[in-house]
């Protein structure tokens, strides 16, 4: 459940601990809200913020009490900027830092004016769900529902933001905004919740687990989930090689949305479901061992975004696909040297068993395009250390072999609010995974380790239209550098997959009806 709640009310008449005002720069001394506490506060609470210098910059902020003139215990005010570019993602993150006022204030009775006020419509409920989005995003804290934290678990939740609307229709505008909101919520954090868990609790049967869990009957969804032995009449001989040093069974997963409605398209989502990466026999040294249970972050995202399918109800048909395994060296191990074959035929020669992730992407994608046939593949995976040299620890690198998909899934990043930069697929990049005893080898060397990355995948996808997001970095936040990431596992790829997938179908509503109009 989102922690927003509408309240019909005027400003001054709202009981609360904490009255959260957002103003914007420039304008500030004249809005509505703040002539309105003004006053009730006869006229001393503009003297007091110019005193305090406030001048309604991004992130800026004063509070003060009312002494009882009005019905708040006390008032925050907090500039929101210059609010004319990048609108959307100043609200998101202006909604995470209430998130974090409304922890630190330690009170559950904590209310806000609606920081949105200009004409109803679309763009005004998208920027109320950005809004709600910060707020749901920021106050996320892992549910831990293993009971693997027994101590500081008495740390403060807050349970609900009220936000304030005095108009009637516009109360009406920001309930529907905020049920979207709920349903990205929800996904992200399962999303979140899944790369958070211990990788003792996510083994890769429990990975298999969390994709069935989310079918209900009547929502359109199905999961098929294959075992070793499934697999193995697949001819997923890669997939398999990853998973054979580990003492936990493999397993395939193949999740599918029906729309009630005819479907526009089909879209495959694949994700990277290594549920551990030791990195095998090719060792990982243990400080780059210690947080790989992110490196299922791809098969999160492909979950999480189909959790959230039968709610947005699109008509468009998805699919899920991902190999859940386990990296470990053991005397049962893949080794360094061996020659795989992907069910595609293809054969791969494993110089590194680190490189594992791509090495079961090859099956994933092979599966797809064979069994789906997809009109688009989007693959999300904590695919290479390279990436976060390329691009930091906050960007995915996508590339495509598909110039109308790169632009599409770009675009819907930036709606989503997520950072996502290009890489190119240099063609001659792809000498450097010849191998003079298989097809491909897993590695490429060193230099450009994101791109021979993805020059790997695409010998998978034929001539597929697919983008590959490798989200290595983003995938988890270690330090906190926007108030809607907070730290953990970050759930990123799960917006970016559900606005592509609703751009999809409002730009076919559009193909459709503007032929009629101009007739
Ligand atoms: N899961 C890792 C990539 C990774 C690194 C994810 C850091 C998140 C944070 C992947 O399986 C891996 O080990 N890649 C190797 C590839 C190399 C051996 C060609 C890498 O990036 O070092
Ligand atoms: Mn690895
Ligand atoms: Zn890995």
């Amino acid at each position: 459940m989102l922690p927003i709640t509408v309240l019909h009310t005027d400003v001054c008449d709202t009981a609360c601990d904490l009255l959260v005002v957002y103003v914007q720069k420039d304008r500030w001394e004249h809005e509505r809200v703040i002539e309105r506490i003004d006053q009730a506060f006869d006229g001393r609470l503009l003297p007091f913020l110019r005193q305090e210098r406030f001048d309604g910059a991004h992130g800026t902020r004063v509070t003060l009490p009312t002494f009882g003139c009005m019905k708040a215990r006390k008032v925050c005010v907090i500039g929101l900027g210059e609010i004319s570019s990048g609108k959307t993602d100043a609200l998101r993150i202006a909604g995470g830092q209430l998130a974090k006022i409304a922890k630190e204030a330690k009170t559950k009775r904590i209310a806000t004016v609606s920081p949105v006020h200009g004409a109803l419509g679309p763009e005004y409920e998208a920027l109320i769900q950005a809004f709600a989005e910060g707020v749901a995003l920021g106050a996320y804290e892992f549910s831990d529902h293993f009971g693997t934290r027994t101590r500081g678990k008495e740390r403060f939740v807050f349970s609900s933001v009220a936000l304030i609307e005095p108009d009637a229709a516009r109360c009406r505008a920001i309930e529907k905004a905020l049920r979207r909101a709920d349903v990205i919520v929800a996904a992200t954090s399962y999303a979140r919740d899944l790369i958070n868990t211990s990788p003792r609790h996510m083994k890769p049967a429990d990975l298999a687990a969390a994709a069935k869990a989310i079918v209900k009957r009547g929502s359109g969804i199905t999961c098929k989930v294959y075992d070793r032995a499934a697999m193995e009449r697949m001819g997923m001989g890669a997939a398999l090689a990853v998973a054979e040093g580990s003492a936990h069974a493999p397993y395939f997963v193949h999740l599918t949305y029906t729309p009630k409605r005819k479907p526009l398209r089909r879209i495959a989502l694949v994700g990277k479901g290594v549920t551990f990466d030791s990195g095998g026999l090719s060792l990982k040294p243990a400080d780059a061992m210690t947080n790989m249970k992110i490196d299922m972050g791809g098969a999160a995202v492909v979950i999480g975004a189909f959790s959230a399918l039968a709610d947005l109800a699109l008509p468009v048909e998805v699919h899920g696909v991902f190999a859940a395994v386990e990296n470990m060296p053991s005397g049962t191990s893949y080794r360094p040297g061996d020659v795989v074959r992907a069910m595609n035929g293809m054969t791969i020669e494993v110089l590194n068993t680190d490189a594992e992730g791509r090495v079961t992407m090859a099956d994933s994608l092979s599966y797809t395009v064979k069994r789906i046939k997809p009109d688009a593949i989007l693959d999300f995976a904590t695919l290479t250390g390279a990436v976060i040299v390329a691009l930091g620890d906050d960007c995915t690198g996508y590339m495509s072999n598909d110039r109308s998909l790169a632009r599409a899934v770009g675009k819907a990043a930036k709606t989503a609010g997520e950072l996502f930069w290009e890489l190119p697929l240099f063609s001659h990049y792809d000498e450097a995974l010849r191998s003079k005893v298989a097809d491909v080898n897993n590695t490429g060397g060193r230099s450009a380790g994101a791109i021979k990355a993805g020059l790997f995948l695409k010998h998978f996808v034929g001539n597929v239209p697919w983008v590959h997001c490798d989200i290595a970095g983003p995938v988890f936040c270690e330090k906190e550098y926007r108030a809607d990431m907070p730290y953990g596992g970050t759930g990123v790829g799960v917006r970016t997959v559900l606005a592509y997938l609703e751009d999809l179908v409002n730009e076919k509503k559009i193909a459709k009806s503007s032929p009629k109009k101009r007739s």
